[in-house]
């Protein structure tokens, strides 16, 4: 049976003796286990180390690593150095937007797509540079990002 996210939470602070010190790799292991940092893991991770819920927040809310809402089972990044903004990566962004109805930081209601950017990816002679999960997209044009994305499933 699918274990809930209170028992998810619970294995990870036992997995780290319960130590306050811990907090930080505490929720990069709930984000890793869940895919996300809910709000009730939060307050069982607050509960659990007896640290406030505000303290809990704030880290979570710190890192830009961690993400407070679902994520979409392909990440897609795409990449607005200034090498891949001058050959028209914002082109690029637009039209994933207009095609996947997010903007940059959203996911997709069907939590196919999290849509984010990045400033270099050090591939800039391949510019406008996509990455949809592991894969790299080179020389991405508005219109050539469309059958990439219909790639992915
Ligand atoms: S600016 Fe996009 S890869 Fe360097």
């Amino acid at each position: 049976m699918a274990q809930t996210v209170s028992e998810k939470v619970a294995r990870v602070l036992e997995k780290h003796r319960r130590d306050k010190s811990m907090l930080v790799g505490i929720l990069q292991d709930v984000q890793a286990d869940i895919g996300y940092i809910p709000k009730d893991a939060m307050v069982e991770v607050s509960r659990g180390l007896d640290v406030p819920e505000s303290r809990v927040y704030s880290v979570a809310t710190f890192f830009k690593a961690f993400s407070l809402t679902p994520r979409g089972r392909h990440l897609i990044n795409v990449c607005l150095g200034t090498a891949c903004h001058v050959r028209g990566a914002e082109k690029v962004l637009e039209k994933i937007e207009e095609e996947l109805k997010v903007k940059r930081g959203e996911t997709t209601p069907d939590l196919k797509f999290t849509l984010e950017t990045v400033n270099c990816v050090g591939a800039c002679a391949l510019g406008p540079m996509v990455i949809i999960g592991d894969d790299y997209h080179g020389e991405m044009t508005p219109e050539g990002i469309l059958p990439v994305l219909k790639q992915y499933n």
